[in-house]
C-alpha cells in the first residue's frame, strides 16, 4: 500500500489588528502626527492604504503660520523641531483635506492643539461632527507660546481641558497625548483617564536646546525645540512600561521607532499600538517595512493575534 501524504495546510495569517478605544486599525502601526502631514507629500513612497492609521499635523481653530527661522535641527540619533503648529485651521481642515483622507484607508485621527479650553473645545466640536476616527488631544505641544505643553505638565491642567473636550466630542474616541516634559507622568495620566480619556498616546517631544557655537546663540528663535527620535527610544519605552501599571485605557507609544525591533520593544511594554514620526523623514518606507517586520516576528513566535504579543 503506498502511503499518502496530507497536504499541510498553511497556517492562518496572524491577526494583525488593534482595537484603540472601539476603532479597528487594520495593523499596530500609524503615523505620528506633524510628520506626514495630510498624506499628500508621501503618495508614492510607501504603501499608505497599508498604514494602520494617520495622525494629522496639529490642528489649531483658526490657522497658524508656525514659527519663524530655524524649524528643524538634527542631532546624534534625534531631531529637534520647532514647527509651531503650522496647518490650515480646522474648518478647512475638514472641508479639504479630511474627504481625501477618508479615501486612502487607514483610520483618521485628527491631532487637535489649542492656546485655550475655549479654542480646544470650539475645535473638538467641529471635529465631533466631522468624518475623522478619533481625536487625539495635544497636550504636549513644546514649541507655541501659550497652552499646548502647559497643559500636559501637570494632572489639574490637563483635566481642565480633557474634560470640556470629553464632553464637546461626544461621539468620537478621546485620546490625549502625553508630555515626557510631565514631572510627573503618571498623575496626569491618571487625570486624563478620570477626566473622560478613552485611551493615552505617548510620548511627544522632549524640550531640548542646541547652541550655534558659531552664531554664539541658540539655533532655534524660541530657543527651546522638541527633541524626537532614537535617542528618546528608550525613555519612551520605561514610560509606556510605567504607565501600563497606572491606568487601565489602551496605550499607543512612540519616541524614536525605526525598525521592527523597535516597534516590538512598546508592543511588548503594554503599548497596543505604536505610531512613528521622525524615521518616515530619514526613510519613507520605514512604516511599511515596520509592519511587514511585526508580521514576520508574529510567525516566527507562533503568535496569532497582537494581545498575544503583549508581556504585560
Ligand atoms: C517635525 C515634527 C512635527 C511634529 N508635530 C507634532 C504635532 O503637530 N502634534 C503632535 O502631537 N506631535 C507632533 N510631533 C511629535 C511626534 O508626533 C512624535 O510624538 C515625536 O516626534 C516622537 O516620535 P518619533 O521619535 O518617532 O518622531 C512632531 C514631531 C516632529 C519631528
Amino acid at each position: 500500500m503506498t502511503e499518502r501524504t496530507i497536504p499541510k495546510k498553511p497556517a492562518p495569517a496572524p491577526d494583525f489588528t488593534a482595537l484603540i478605544a472601539g476603532v479597528r486599525l487594520r495593523n499596530p502601526v500609524i503615523a505620528a502626527s506633524g510628520t506626514f502631514g495630510y498624506a499628500r507629500e508621501y503618495e508614492g513612497l510607501l504603501d499608505i492604504a497599508g498604514l494602520g492609521g494617520i495622525c494629522t499635523k496639529g490642528l489649531t481653530l483658526a490657522a497658524r503660520p508656525g514659527n519663524q527661522g530655524r524649524r528643524l535641527h538634527e542631532t546624534p540619533s534625534g531631531l529637534m523641531n520647532s514647527i509651531g503648529l503650522e496647518n490650515p485651521g480646522i474648518p478647512a481642515f475638514i472641508e479639504r483635506e479630511l474627504p481625501r483622507l477618508r479615501t486612502l484607508g487607514p483610520a483618521v485621527i485628527a491631532n487637535l492643539s489649542g492656546s485655550t479650553v475655549e479654542e480646544y473645545v470650539e475645535g473638538a466640536r467641529l471635529l465631533d461632527a466631522s468624518e475623522v476616527d478619533m481625536i487625539e488631544l495635544n497636550i504636549s505641544c513644546p514649541n507655541v507660546k501659550a497652552g499646548g505643553m502647559a497643559f500636559g505638565l501637570d494632572s489639574a491642567a490637563a483635566a481642565s481641558v480633557t474634560g470640556p473636550v470629553r464632553k464637546a466630542a461626544p461621539h468620537k474616541p478621546l485620546m490625549v497625548k502625553l508630555s515626557p516634559n510631565a514631572p510627573d507622568l503618571a498623575a496626569v495620566a491618571r487625570s486624563c483617564v478620570n477626566a473622560g480619556a478613552d485611551a493615552l498616546s505617548l510620548v511627544n517631544t522632549f524640550k531640548a536646546l542646541a547652541i550655534d557655537i558659531r552664531a554664539r546663540k541658540p539655533v532655534f528663535g524660541n530657543i527651546s525645540a522638541g527633541l524626537s527620535g532614537p535617542a528618546i527610544r528608550p525613555i519612551a519605552v520605561r514610560m509606556v512600561w510605567e504607565l501600563w501599571e497606572v491606568v487601565k485605557v489602551p496605550l499607543v507609544g512612540m519616541g524614536g521607532i525605526a525598525c521592527a525591533e523597535d516597534a516590538l520593544e512598546f508592543l511588548l511594554a503594554g503599548a497596543v499600538a505604536v505610531q512613528v514620526g521622525s524615521a518616515t523623514f530619514a526613510h519613507p518606507p520605514a512604516m511599511t517595512e515596520i509592519i511587514a517586520g511585526i508580521g514576520e516576528y508574529m510567525k516566527e513566535q507562533d503568535l496569532h493575534c497582537l494581545g498575544e504579543l503583549s508581556i504585560r
